[in-house]
């Protein structure tokens, strides 16, 4: 899941283990490093933590200042020692490590057994690219590896270094997350931005089916012809201390606390003095707007829950037909496509796999692309025609919490922005919705000045088995997001279900004591969610309802009421979701989870 190379004058190991630290956030199960020194490849890999990999290497450490290391998320084969990256050839002298997964390897590695008897130590598809090299080498390392990834189908970034040629290291990306850091008399590769900033500011960004070599003094991009490439400096402009905890006992907490501010920078940014919106890295016109007669939203996860809340607010004020999907479905039911659909992609990392395949389908199909990302760069945002990125910083929580609150501001931006491109809102309605959308950060500040309730709400219900989410309109795709959160983090079995729905089914679930969370903040929809509260109540529920502030009758029929600062029904979103992000986080942290990386999950997941 994480890669990171070193070639120059420190010690790799310590490079190696510092750049793998800041891609934990990305979840694994597995770290090892691959070092040369003195004419020998020496390799350390364990199952679990960074720090089991650390702790060996205090008793038996590498020296050299040539290596590269793995973070590793299992995709083939377990996780072990064994199973964990780099891998080598029989004689150990080529060191291999992967992301992504190489669809064909049976077949290669069938051939390998049979053709050479090669013996295979691990189950991994990454094992056969090590013995492929080693098949093709003949003196020079660069004509091995493209004659190996020539054999190779899927998607990858491998990072290659060889006993024979101990000066290089190489790297190749297709599909997969790869950067280039560049310093002086050293240079790095990485998966990922933060994985570098400690060392260098200046970076690369390789492309698909790129190749480079990385020298202690250089470093060259070959496309697949092996035509040698000019490419810019990418200079990193991120606060390296913006990924870390300030103080916070995780970074969920303190990634909820940076939603006001995220919210703020993705909206104010983007306006001009008469308030209008300003989308800077959006060609769409509004000529190609106007022929738009269809929107796909396609996402993974939370951010298809931002999907949810987008297609209401885009059919709402732009009055365009919205679908949103799963990414890993949407690719395989041939939805209709053609140049009048616009395809939204969302993704905080802008890497999800999922997401990215679904987006190429689309543009396959003629869609006119928009992402919104929030990792500038990332893959989806530079496969797409238009890109809205939200600025809420690095969010490093496996738990997404303030890319989930821009992502809504990006499309309330987004729906305004079509609704009076499209004709369908007049200026003082659109000025009106505006405003109200202005005051979000400061409201959503107010809900993070004083959350004893929630804290106390936790205190009591963090032993429960399970806990119900209900809501009508837009409430109800909140009560899918709060539902994700809590079981994401705290591994109690949640689940969401739209209130008119509870009769057909899920009230048989509810007895004595069962916990609902009830979203009723939807003015046309508050006394249907009073009698659904009330259904509930009368089969044993013990019910928290999130309610705008002022509405005091919900205190006779739900046990607590967690009031939000009152707003318009269709913006309340982005403020009821908060107390409920507390909410699970509390009771996260009540069971003693390991609340930003909870288990078997990955913040970014590159694997279909
Ligand atoms: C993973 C993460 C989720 C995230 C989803 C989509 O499953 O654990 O928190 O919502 O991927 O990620 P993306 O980066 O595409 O938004």
């Amino acid at each position: 899941c994480g890669i990171v190379g070193y070639i120059g004058n420190r010690e790799a190991t310590e490079v190696l283990i510092e750049g793998l630290s800041r891609l934990e956030y990305r979840g694994y199960d597995s770290a090892g490093i691959a070092v040369y020194d003195n004419g020998e490849v020496n390799v350390r890999k364990y199952k679990g933590r960074l720090n089991v990999l650390a702790e060996h290497l205090k008793q038996d450490s590498l020296a050299g200042s040539i290596g590269i290391g793995h973070t590793r998320w299992a995709t083939h084969g377990e996780p072990s020692d064994r199973n964990a990256h780099p891998h080598t050839n029989e004689e150990g002298n080529i060191a291999v490590i992967h992301n992504g997964i190489i669809e064909n390897y049976m077949k290669i590695k069938e051939w390998l057994i049979e053709e050479k008897g090669i013996e295979f130590k691990s189950d991994t598809d990454t094992e056969v690219i090590a013995h492929l090299i080693d098949h093709y080498y003949e003196g020079d390392l660069m004509k091995a590896v493209y004659q190996a990834i020539e054999k190779m189908e899927g998607a990858y970034a491998i990072g290659v270094i060889a006993k024979s040629e101990p000066d290089k290291v190489i790297a190749v990306r297709k599909d997969s997350p790869l950067i280039v850091g560049l310093g002086e008399g050293e240079n790095f590769i990485a998966s990922d931005i933060p994985a570098l900033l400690k060392y260098t500011r200046k970076m690369h960004l390789i492309e698909n089916d790129e190749v480079v070599l990385l020298t202690k003094d250089g470093v060259k991009i070959f496309n697949e012809l092996g035509q040698e490439m000019d490419r810019e400096v990418f200079n990193v402009t991120w606060d390296a201390d913006a990924a870390e905890k300030e103080g916070y006992e995780h970074f969920m907490i303190k990634e909820i606390h940076e939603q006001p501010k995220g919210i703020s920078e993705t909206l104010m940014r983007r306006l001009d003095k008469e308030d209008n919106i300003v989308l800077d890295g959006i060609k769409l016109t509004n000529e190609d707007l106007e022929n738009i007669n269809k929107i796909y939203i396609v996402a993974c996860g939370t951010a298809y829950h931002a999907g949810l809340v987008g297609r209401f607010a885009i059919e709402k004020f732009a009055k365009i037909p919205v679908e949103v999907d799963v990414a890993s479905e949407f690719r395989y039911r041939d939805p209709f496509i053609d140049e009048k659909t616009l395809f939204i992609a969302v993704s905080q990392s802008g890497e999800t796999l999922d997401t990215l395949a679904a987006l190429r389908e689309a543009k396959r199909k003629g869609a006119r692309i928009l992402s919104i990302v929030n990792v500038v760069g990332s893959s989806v945002a530079r496969e797409s025609h238009d890109v809205f990125y939200t600025w809420a910083g690095p969010e490093i929580a496996v738990a997404s919490t303030k890319a989930y609150t821009t992502q809504l501001t990006a499309f309330y931006m987004l729906a305004l922005h079509m609704a009076t491109i499209k004709g369908n809102m007049d200026r003082e309605q659109y000025l009106q919705i505006l405003k109200e959308l202005k005051t979000m950060p400061e409201k959503a500040q107010s809900l993070l000045k004083d959350f004893a309730e929630i804290q106390h709400q936790a205190a009591g219900h963090f032993n429960n088995e399970s806990v119900f989410f209900m809501g009508r309109g837009v409430d109800v795709h909140v009560a899918h997001e709060a539902s994700l959160k809590l079981k994401e983090i705290s591994y109690i079995n949640s689940f969401a279900i739209a209130a008119g729905e509870l009769k057909h089914g899920t009230i048989a679930l509810i007895e004595k004591g069962t916990l609902v969370v009830a979203l009723a903040t939807q003015d046309r929809l508050y006394d249907k969610m009073l009698s659904n509260i009330q259904e509930v109540r009368a089969r044993g529920a013990y019910v928290v309802a999130v309610a705008k502030e002022g509405n005091k009758e919900i205190e006779k029929t739900a046990d607590v009421v967690l009031y939000i600062p009152d707003t318009m029904d269709e913006l309340s979103p982005i403020l009821s979701i908060i107390p409920l992000q507390l909410f699970a986080y509390y009771v996260a942290v009540a069971r003693g989870t390991d609340v930003d990386k909870p288990k078997n999950l990955a913040k970014s997941v590159t694997v279909e």
